[in-house]
């Protein structure tokens, strides 16, 4: 829009033209009148100019409001023939419709273009000549040579226009398309968030189950005051912790996506991350069965990262492979890295995962873990974070064989490389 803006005004060659036209037929005043597309051909008034004697010309245009629609009278014939007119008494002439001031005398040139240059689009209409003569077939000449030139400006002038008035309507139409774009994905977000929601309700409820009924028994044993009430409530205690436990991992689970703000970024080493981590799970976890390979070759890209966020997905990966080879086997870490990417990759010799199952594994709540073991929330968490690292995930799996989770992060350009 903006480019095509300051190159052509039509008020401003109507303007030109009309003045032109009263100062080569020494008229009193002339107005252009163009054509409207509908039903019947129309014209209404665009601009008009008159001179006034000792004031010189004056512009009108019909931006003041919408000029009533003309169908007959003398410029509808013009429009409708496409040839001039004179006409040297108005006022005797059946045709003749009063205009809004006085006219005695009236020449009606038709404007001409469009793709054959003989479709009229408009009435250049020249009123009065200043010496009270009436118009001569020299006028008329000389009228239709200016209205001849008068036509390819005005009409390349509309042309920009309404070129100018479609681009604004695209854009328009653009940004409500945007609109739209952005309400149905906060829509879309909503209704996951409301599905997660239902999840959590469901997840929690065994827990919830589990401590209200526990503590209800310790109180019940604690008030009997039996002998063996002690060891009762210490079992009891503990089934409340733990399930208590689960209640937590749940709820700060879901934390990670609500998450209002991005965690914040900075540059890291990765390689070294993934050790640091391995050695924090590696005390945790019952590795006795599980044998470690790492392979990460020396200078590795930098990535922009967190590394709260990106020691949660290698706890949680590295957790799913050990649950998967519970009678032993191997996790295989490798990175390497190249200008655009660093690519690591997880790999086990567990049970796999079965081929209907690893386009969902991402989901929140899915899991195959019994109740107690998994939430079905460490591979959604992960997928969430690697997106908020401008990264990729993605799994290949054998059952029998091993699973292999593939994860890219944009590297780091070097300042000085
Ligand atoms: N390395 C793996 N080998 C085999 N199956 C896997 C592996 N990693 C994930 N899965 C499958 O994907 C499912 C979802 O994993 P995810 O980590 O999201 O949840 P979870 O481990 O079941 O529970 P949570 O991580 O919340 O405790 C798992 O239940 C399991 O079926
Ligand atoms: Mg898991």
């Amino acid at each position: 829009t903006d480019r095509l803006r300051p190159s052509v005004d039509v008020g401003r060659v109507a303007e030109v033209v009309l003045t032109a036209l009263v100062e080569a037929l020494r008229a009193q005043r002339a107005f252009l009148l163009l054509a409207q597309a509908g039903e019947r051909p129309s014209l209404t008034q665009f601009a008009s100019v008159a001179f006034e004697d000792g004031v010189g010309r004056r512009v009108t245009r019909a931006g003041d409001g919408p000029g009533a629609a003309i169908t007959d009278g003398i410029s509808g014939e013009v429009l409708a023939t496409g040839s001039a007119l004179i006409v040297n008494d108005v006022a005797a002439d059946p045709r003749f419709r009063p205009y809004a001031f006085p006219v005695g005398s009236l020449l009606a040139l038709p404007l001409k273009g469009g793709p054959s240059g003989d479709a009229v689009f408009g009435v250049l209409n020249v009123a009065d000549r200043r010496d009270g003569h009436g118009f001569t077939s020299g006028d008329l000449k000389l009228g239709a040579t200016v209205a001849g030139l008068a036509g390819a400006a005005l009409e390349n002038a509309l042309l920009v226009t309404s070129l100018q008035r479609m681009s604004r309507e695209l854009a328009e139409a653009n940004h409500r398309i945007l609109d739209q774009q952005g309400a149905m994905i906060r829509a879309e977000k909503l209704s996951c968030l409301g599905r997660m929601a239902a999840g959590v309700a469901h997840e929690l409820r065994n827990p919830l189950a589990v401590i209200s009924g526990r503590a209800e028994m310790l109180r019940m044993a604690v008030s009997g005051a039996r002998a063996h009430s002690v060891e009762k409530a210490d079992r009891d205690l503990t089934i409340i912790g733990e399930q208590a436990k689960r209640a937590v991992r749940i709820i700060s689970g879901l934390s990670a996506f609500a998450r209002e703000r991005p965690a914040e970024l900075k540059e890291l080493a990765l390689g070294k991350l993934l050790l640091d981590t391995l050695e924090l799970v590696r005390s945790q976890l019952k590795f006795e069965a599980v044998e470690v390979e790492t392979v990460l070759p020396p200078n590795l890209p930098l990535i922009r990262g967190n590394e709260d966020q990106l020691q949660q997905v290698f706890v949680n990966l590295a957790v799913n492979a050990v649950q998967a080879m519970k009678g032993g086997g191997r996790l295989i870490l490798t990175a390497h890295g190249s200008p655009e990417w660093l690519t690591l990759t997880v790999a086990d010799t567990g049970v796999g995962i079965p081929p209907e199952h690893l386009s969902r594994v991402f989901e929140p709540f899915f899991t195959t873990k019994p109740e107690g073991e998994g939430t079905g929330l460490g591979l959604s968490i992960i997928h969430a974070i690697v997106d908020a690292h401008g990264g990729r995930i993605n799994v290949t799996s054998r059952i029998g064989v091993g699973t292999v989770f593939t994860l890219e992060f944009p590297a780091l350009k070097e300042e000085n490389g």
